[in-house]
């Protein structure tokens, strides 16, 4: 098992997967308000990736060890729900948040990268949990640069989330990505600075920190997919796939809808 070293060839398909991944959200972005059915965003995404893009949904399908397969095209996570929330026909309502996961797979390589959308209007309370886990992946995120330690990423994100009153989730972590969907590292959300795996130049990974408004527990429904919060509290996450260059990082899942870095204040 070691762990992927991307050649220049290799980086460059990347890139165009992670525009592409981010491009589905962006096309996505003006369908969500009260009343859509998570089934019809999928649908629409699906079509999107399929038909314009001529990508292919890396979820559709999917079957790691002890899962059954992955039913939908994307993740849809709504308000309690942590992660892998699976499309289905319930409408949207106001007030709710979701994140929308989308993995595309364009000549043999994977992009991976999911966002926080609003469903009309959403409380403070809910706004705040939201941004705060924007904040947790752009910390992740500032600490990539060859040299640096996995658990500098994990420990930035988890500082910041606990501090605001929050919990991370440790059960899922963010991983290596390029001709797999999955692969090493595993990088946790999560640490202590200056322990774990040494970064180096040519490494992709995602940062994806889920971050609860509760206690970080959570619980696998029935489906054998949908991760909620134990304690039903909401729960946000935000994604990028990330690669370490030889002087610090470049995001590779950007697109002209790619929200701005946050101001820390
Ligand atoms: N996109 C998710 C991730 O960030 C994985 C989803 S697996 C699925 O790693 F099967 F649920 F789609
Ligand atoms: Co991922
Ligand atoms: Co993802």
């Amino acid at each position: 098992m070691s762990i992927t070293l991307n050649t220049p060839e290799d980086i460059e398909k990347m890139r165009i997967a992670g525009r592409l991944a981010s491009e589905v959200l962006d096309y996505i972005t003006s369908y969500i308000k009260p009343g859509v059915t998570t089934e019809e965003l999928d649908r629409l995404c699906h079509d999107y990736m399929v038909n314009v893009q001529g990508t292919i949904p890396a979820p559709l399908n999917y079957a790691p060890d002890g899962h059954n397969p992955y039913p939908k095209s994307v993740c849809t996570s709504v308000n309690q729900v942590i992660c892998h929330g699976i499309p289905n026909d319930k409408p949207l309502k106001n007030g709710d948040m979701l994140n929308i996961d989308v993995t595309v797979i364009k000549d043999g390589y994977h992009g991976d990268t999911s966002r926080m959308f609003y469903v009309g209007e959403v409380s403070p309370h809910a706004r705040r949990l939201a941004k705060i886990t924007y904040e947790c992946m752009w910390l992740g995120i500032d600490k990539v640069k060859p040299g640096a330690k996995l658990g500098d990423i994990g420990y930035a994100i988890q500082r910041h989330a606990e501090a605001a009153g929050y919990s991370v989730v440790q059960e899922f972590c963010g991983h290596g990505i390029g001709k797999k969907f999955h692969e090493e590292p595993q990088v946790l959300h999560y640490g202590r600075p200056g322990t774990g795996l040494e970064l180096k130049a040519g490494m992709i990974f995602t940062i994806e920190p889920m971050i609860n408004q509760g206690k970080r527990h959570l619980r696998l429904l029935a489906d054998g997919w949908t991760v909620v919060t134990k304690d039903r509290s909401l729960s946000a996450q935000w994604e990028h796939t990330v690669l370490v260059t030889e002087t610090g990082h470049e995001i590779l899942t950007q697109s002209d809808g790619t929200p701005t870095k946050p101001v820390f204040k």
